[in-house]
Formats: C-alpha cells, structure tokens, sequence
C-alpha cells in the first residue's frame, strides 16, 4: 500500500513529485494533469519567456515572471485543487524574480536544483504558506544549505536527492565523477534522511530522483528509505506533456546508447541524447553570436563564444526543431514506448492501492 506524501502545508494521494522540465517540457498542461491525478505537478520556470511578444520587445525577465505566471493559471485550471508547485533554477540570471513570481502566482511549493538555494527562505519569507524544497546529489549539500537556512529559522519542507548517473537535464556535480562509480543514489538517499533527522529532530521527506520509470522503480525507492519519487523523463511521452511531437518522437526514437553527457555552458553537466549535438554548435556558429538575454548567471558561451546558447537550443527542440535544439532526458528515456496519457501512467504505477 503506498502512503501518500505530506510537503510542508501540502498533502497529495500518490508519493510523486513530477520534476521540471525547462524549456517548457512541463508547462502548465503537464504539471495540471499530474496535480490533477494525485501526485504534485511542478512547472519549470527556465526560458519560459522567450516565446512572450514581451521578449520580442526587449524585455526577457519581465516576460519570464509573466509567462509564468500564465502556466501557473493554466494548471490551476485543470487541478483547482492539486497542489502545484515550480522549479526554479538558481544558475539563472532571473533566479529571485521567478522564485517571487511563483509566489505571487499562487505556487504551493517551490524545487529549486542547478545550484544550492541558499538565499531561497529570505527570498520566500512573506509566503510562509510556501513550502521549499532543495534538490542535492549529496550530504554535504544539504549540511550547507541547512546551515545557512538555520540563520533564518527555516528547514526545507522535503528534499530531493538526484542521482547524478541517471537524471536528465543539469547535474549538479563534477562530469569526471559521474560513472565513476562515486554515487550511491539510495545510499545518498538514507545519508540526507538521517543527517536530516538528527540536524532537525523529526523525519523531513527525501524524494529520490533519477531512472525512476515504472511501478517496480518505485516500489525500489520506497523500500530503499525515500519517502516519494520525483520523475520526469517518463512525462514527456504523454499527450498533455507541454513539448512539440517531434520531441516526444526523438524520445521515441533514441537508443540507450545515444544518451549520455554533455557539457553544459552553464558549467555544469547535462544528461541528453547526444546524436545532434554537433548541429546545435554548428547552428550557432553559423548564425555568429548573439546572446541576447543573458539568461544564465554564468554562461561558456556568452564568455568564450564558444558551445551553444542553451537556453535558445533547448527552446528550439521544445518547438520541435529536433535537428538543432537540445533534448534533455534521462538514462531510462529509451524505454519510452508510446504515447500515452498522465493517467494512464498514474494507473500502471499506483493501480489497485489504497492510499494512507
Ligand atoms: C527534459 C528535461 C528537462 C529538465 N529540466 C530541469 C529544470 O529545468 N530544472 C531542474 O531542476 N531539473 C530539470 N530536469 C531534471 C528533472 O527534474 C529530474 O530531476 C530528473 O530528470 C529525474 O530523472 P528522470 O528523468 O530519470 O525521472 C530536467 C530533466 C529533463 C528530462
């Protein structure tokens, strides 16, 4: 029987928090739907203003807080009574105008990873109703990230625990480490639940993410000391999944073998299918160097010229330009078969359980 999970102020049926996709993977269609059948739904915030006539004129920040706000308003629509939450990326220049938006917008719960959230409870203080959630890959992660959060008597609500070997998108640890042999995702799982335990004298739910795909993955998680799952990359072949076809298609279409990792100019390293990177390049070196928001707190390709503008690549593969935009997705993403629907995974992963 799977108990349901309990974020701050927050109660859902089913112990699954779906990750955020950027740019645009998981929208406000497909945070809605998952809110809607049980588990919590989280929009990225990531980019989210590229596509907003605001940013045509100018202004790329202002149209990230609006265009937010908008996928906000459409997963409220379609779970008025979900609970909904946002990933925010603190390697992005707008990192603290997306975490205040989501505020603003009405967000329950706000997972932020690329990098450690340690202003997030200064910057979340008059929405007390707000719960936080860090995402780390290790121990001593959260150890800084509590420290710092003691000083203004918050405790995160959850944490997620990501496994740098199978995760999509950005990976918040070394490239040479990963697949070294260095992670221990469950073993990382139970180090954060009992640092937790003792740091703050009561049980804070771990949420592990990572290669988590079907109902045997999670039952795995559970049994191995997380309190929920977060997945992703087994959102993205759905139909409400906010992507282009031709994305859910190169899902689809790629082999184990074609998902590996990159470097991102973010500086961090990216899990993707890896077939079309030499477009992405090409595609920027042929057009010449425009960086035109100057999305990302640090960026390669803004100081070297050099790699790709990630945030325009992975723009371009959410609108279905699968030749030169960039496909996040995780090591199980493979296994992706057809398309179906968020229910229908929700029934596979939880059917016939009664919920605590
Ligand atoms: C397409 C894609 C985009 C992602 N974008 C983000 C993001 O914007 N912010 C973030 O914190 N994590 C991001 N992630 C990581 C996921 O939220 C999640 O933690 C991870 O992919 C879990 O592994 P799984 O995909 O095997 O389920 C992304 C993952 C994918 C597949």
């Amino acid at each position: 029987m799977f108990a349901g999970l309990t974020i701050g102020r927050y109660r859902v049926p089913y112990p699954l928090l779906q990750g955020g996709m950027g740019v645009r993977i998981s929208g406000g269609r497909l945070a809605g739907n998952v809110a809607r059948c049980g588990g919590i739904g989280v929009v990225a915030s990531a980019g989210l203003g590229l596509d907003l006539p605001t940013y045509n004129g100018g202004n790329f920040f202002e149209s990230d807080a609006l265009a937010l706000k908008e996928e906000l308003r459409k997963a409220r629509a379609i779970a008025p009574e979900g609970v909904i939450g946002v990933n925010c990326m603190v390697a992005v220049s707008d990192y603290d105008t997306n975490v205040r938006a989501a505020c603003e917008g009405g967000a329950n719960l706000i997972v932020c990873g690329a990098g450690l959230p340690l202003s997030l409870p200064k910057l979340v203080k008059d929405y007390p109703e707000v719960a936080i959630v860090p995402i780390v890959s290790s121990v001593k992660a959260i150890e800084l990230i509590c420290r710092k959060w003691e000083r203004h008597e918050r405790l995160p609500d959850a944490v997620v625990v990501e496994d740098p070997e199978t995760a999509g998108g950005h990976l918040g640890e070394h490239f040479e480490d990963i697949g070294t042999g260095k992670y221990d995702q469950y073993g990382t799982v139970r180090g954060v639940k009992a640092w937790l335990r003792e740091f703050a004298g009561h049980d804070i739910p771990v949420i592990a993410a990572g290669g988590i795909w079907d109902r045997g993955d999670v039952l795995h998680a559970l049994s191995e000391g997380a309190d929920g799952v977060q997945m992703a990359s087994r959102f993205v072949c759905t139909e409400e999944c906010d992507a282009d076809a031709a994305y859910k298609q190169a899902y689809l279409d790629c082999t184990k073998e074609q998902i590996g990792l990159i470097m991102s100019p973010v500086g961090l390293p990216g899990r993707a299918i890896l077939n079309n990177i030499p477009y992405i390049e090409q595609y920027d070196a042929q057009r010449g160097f425009i960086c035109p928001c100057r999305c990302l707190k640090r960026c390669v390709y803004r100081e070297t010229g050099t790699h790709y503008c990630i945030v325009h690549s992975l723009n371009r593969a959410q609108q279905g330009d699968v030749k030169t935009g960039l496909i996040f997705c995780g090591s199980n993403a493979w296994r992706s078969d057809h398309i179906g629907t968020v229910r229908e995974i929700f029934d596979e992963l939880f059917a016939d359980e009664k919920t605590a």
